[in-house]
């Protein structure tokens, strides 16, 4: 059988519908939330109404651009987490009700599982094992991905992810929320050797960024200090050495993690992998040790449906099917 599954995304602050046609994304509509923009970050509350107004006219269009009729779905798929609670019950409510009144089964999607998975979406595909670095503005983790269905997390941050630290720093210079790509856009004109910052990371293959966070605070603080009008002048050299060193920290793990599994085929996944800078890095890796790497699309790094679409497929295929009984969860792991 060649399925054709609906893809619900709601677990942070994209609502967004994909379906997919025998394992082939057909496509990916994506409502971004502006409303937490003025607050620095995402508000639960507000991100929960947000998914409720848009969930269906998102699912709507991407029906109606796939060219596809209710009746000729074989499956609803949904995330059911890792993420804020709120906003995935109203992508989970939408699921079981569409699977419950089209008699349907319904496919539970692991968010993080589904972001390594977006590899799968396009061409050239990862073959198995191979490593990825899951960067986002919620996890930072390094998993060994033995199969479709079969990952293992051998890294992860023990506070904060590198997106928060992204996201955190933006907001202490002023930019609205999410910062990350703002760094990113402004890092291009600056020299990324201009400051150095202290060395915060911790031993092993798990991250920690709570450490270089507040070092950026006093960074900021005490050049103020100095020249008042320090983040003004310097703005390009200290979103481009802050940006090189916070990829520096992820790429010292991922080194570090291929001498260990002695995997070096590459993936990088998450909202973070759109980060120009990790891409050159991790780019840079091929002539540099020889690695074999794999860069998504921009599309398919931050929040989206088509990457949960790709990984219903395949549990779709492994008959892995959940009850109507299924209940989001904010902190579901890799292999949970
Ligand atoms: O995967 P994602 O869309 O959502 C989560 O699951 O968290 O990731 C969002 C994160 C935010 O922290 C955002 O600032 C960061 O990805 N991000 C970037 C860039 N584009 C998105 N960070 C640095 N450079 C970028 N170009
Ligand atoms: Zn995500």
């Amino acid at each position: 059988m060649q399925p054709i599954i609906l893809a619900i995304e709601s677990s942070c602050d994209e609502t967004s519908a994909s379906v997919i046609q025998a394992g082939k994304v057909l496509n990916n509509v994506i409502a971004s939330q502006t409303v937490h923009q003025k607050y620095g970050g995402v508000v639960p509350e507000l991100a929960s109404r947000a998914h409720q107004q848009q969930i269906h006219k998102v699912v709507n269009e991407a029906l109606a651009s796939a060219g596809i009729q209710l009746h000729q779905l074989n499956a609803i798929a949904f995330t059911r987490g890792p993420g804020l609670l709120g906003s995935l019950l109203v992508g989970v409510s939408f699921a079981k009700g569409m699977a419950l009144g089209l008699g349907v089964p319904l496919i539970d999607v692991n968010h993080m599982e589904a972001h390594v998975l977006a590899h799968f979406i396009d061409d050239p595909k990862p073959a198995f094992p191979f490593l990825c670095l899951t960067v986002s503005g919620g996890h930072t983790q390094l998993v060994v991905v033995h199969d479709y269905l079969h990952m293992e997390v051998i890294g992860e941050t023990r506070d904060d992810a590198i997106g928060e630290a992204f996201d955190k720093a933006a907001k202490m210079m002023g930019f609205p929320y999410p910062g990350g790509p703002l760094i990113d856009r402004y890092a291009q004109q600056g020299n990324p050797k201009a400051f150095t910052f202290p060395h915060t990371s911790i031993p092993g293959l798990d991250f920690s960024f709570s450490g270089i966070k507040t070092a950026f605070l006093y960074f900021l603080r005490d050049n103020k200090k100095k020249e008042p009008r320090f983040e003004a002048l310097f703005l390009h050299d200290i979103c481009a050495s802050l940006q090189a060193h916070l990829v520096g920290m992820v790429m010292e793990k991922l080194k570090r993690a291929v001498e260990q599994t002695g995997i070096n085929r590459v993936a990088i996944a998450g909202g973070v992998a759109a980060n120009s800078y990790l891409r050159k890095s991790l780019q840079d890796q091929v002539s540099q040790s020889g690695w074999d790497v794999f860069i998504p699309k921009f599309e398919y790094c931050t929040d989206n449906a088509a990457m949960i679409a790709i990984a219903a497929h395949y549990k779709f295929v492994a008959k892995r099917f959940a009850s109507l009984s299924v209940a989001p969860l904010a902190n579901l792991a890799i292999g949970d």
